[in-house]
């Protein structure tokens, strides 16, 4: 344990509802801070629409620098009804979201998708189905294919349009991704399955070829490949019956929205975006809520902070080294669910429906 140490968290709490749940972050924060006796300096900086409408654009120069000087990146969300009119390349998603995974190699974004037999209620899919619950983790490939590949351009060719983006997969990208999903699903239940489209594209014949090769220094790991098509079918029929998704970065993006979907409650959903190891298993990393902006409701107190809380978690876990915190607020998020407290977008008939300030602060008195 490093107790004493002090880490350095560059906070971008962003638009919408980003504030709000970002505070509660920040409370839970510092309760973890005055019991396992870690300090933090946060540098709260503005991105997004806040930072388009303030300093011109939605990456500031000094939010990157603040950043690179950092341990972790705490993000809240970016982007709103307001930014959308926009052109495309100076919206807050592409000017800011998508620099920062690339400028800082955040190459493996872990986005578990966990429905707690409590809130089996709030998915969309038959309680025969999700019973007792279910826990998958996705690990997405975050800075290649489609999203990051050249050729990619939009223009006239003969009088008429033309758009291309380009899926392009080195070996060494695969290797790197592949060995996170197999070494979580190590620490999991040991099984993983890799998705691909190997029936139409080479991307997905080489991704397959490579995974497959990787499984022998996993043998305590069960493999499996779907197609992805397959597996968006699978994942709805029976979400019990996955441990760790492995996808590329498109693959993963559409995969993950519909696991998150699964669990019902988006609020609830933290992720991570890793880079490599930096000192011993610790990465630098980017740690952002599943749910997005809410515009609909920011500002109105009712926001379910579980996702930034949780963010905050899996910052503890992987770029400070700090599990037993990170445990400690898994468990206290567990413990306001189990006492019944509930914010509304998970609230039913009989539970004790709260604020934000209200979950944060339950949360962080059980720390
Ligand atoms: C996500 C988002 C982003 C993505 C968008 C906002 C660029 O959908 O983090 O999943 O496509 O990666
Ligand atoms: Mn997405």
């Amino acid at each position: 344990m490093m107790a004493g140490k002090k880490y350095n968290i560059a906070v971008l709490a962003g638009d919408g509802i980003g504030p709000e749940v970002m505070k509660q972050g920040l409370h839970v924060l510092e309760s973890v801070s005055k019991k396992f006796a870690i300090g933090f300096e946060f540098d709260e900086k503005r991105v997004g629409g806040i930072a388009i409408d303030k300093d011109g654009k939605a990456l500031p120069a000094d939010t990157l620098k603040a950043c690179e000087q950092a341990d972790a990146i705490l993000f809240g969300s970016v982007g709103g009804p307001k930014w959308e009119s926009l052109p495309p390349a100076e919206q807050p998603e592409r000017a800011a979201l998508l620099p920062l995974r690339k400028h800082f190699g955040l190459f493996a974004n872990l986005r578990p998708a966990v429905c707690l037999p409590e809130l089996t209620h709030a998915s969309p899919i038959r309680e025969s189905i999700v019973e007792g619950g279910f826990d998958v983790l996705c690990v997405r490939e975050l800075t290649g294919g489609l999203y990051f590949g050249e050729p990619k351009y939009l223009k006239e060719e003969g009088g008429e349009m033309l758009a291309v983006d380009t899926m392009i997969y080195w070996e060494g990208e695969i290797r790197r991704i592949a060995k996170v999903a197999f070494e979580a699903a190590r620490r999991r239940k040991g099984r993983l399955t890799s998705i691909d489209k190997a029936n139409v594209l080479q991307n997905g014949v080489l991704w397959r070829r490579i995974v497959t090769e990787m499984a022998k220094e996993y043998p305590d790991v069960t493999l499996n490949h779907l197609y992805v098509d397959n597996a968006a079918m699978q994942l709805v029929k029976n979400p019990k019956g996955f441990d760790v998704i492995l996808a590329e970065n498109l693959f993963g993006d559409i995969l993950s929205d519909e696991m998150a979907m699964l669990t019902g409650s988006l609020g609830m959903l933290p992720s991570a975006s890793l880079g490599e190891a930096v000192e011993g298993s610790r990465r630098f990393g980017m740690y952002e809520p599943s749910g997005g902006t809410a515009p609909d409701i920011a500002g109105k107190g009712i926001a379910n902070p579980v996702a930034q809380i949780l963010s905050a978690a899996m910052l503890l876990r992987y770029s400070c080294g700090q599990e037993d915190a990170a445990a400690a607020i898994e468990g206290a998020v567990r413990a306001v669910i189990r006492d019944g407290l509930r914010t509304a977008d998970i609230w039913t008939e009989g539970n004790k429906k709260v604020s934000t300030e209200e979950m944060g602060r339950e949360i962080a008195s059980r720390i």
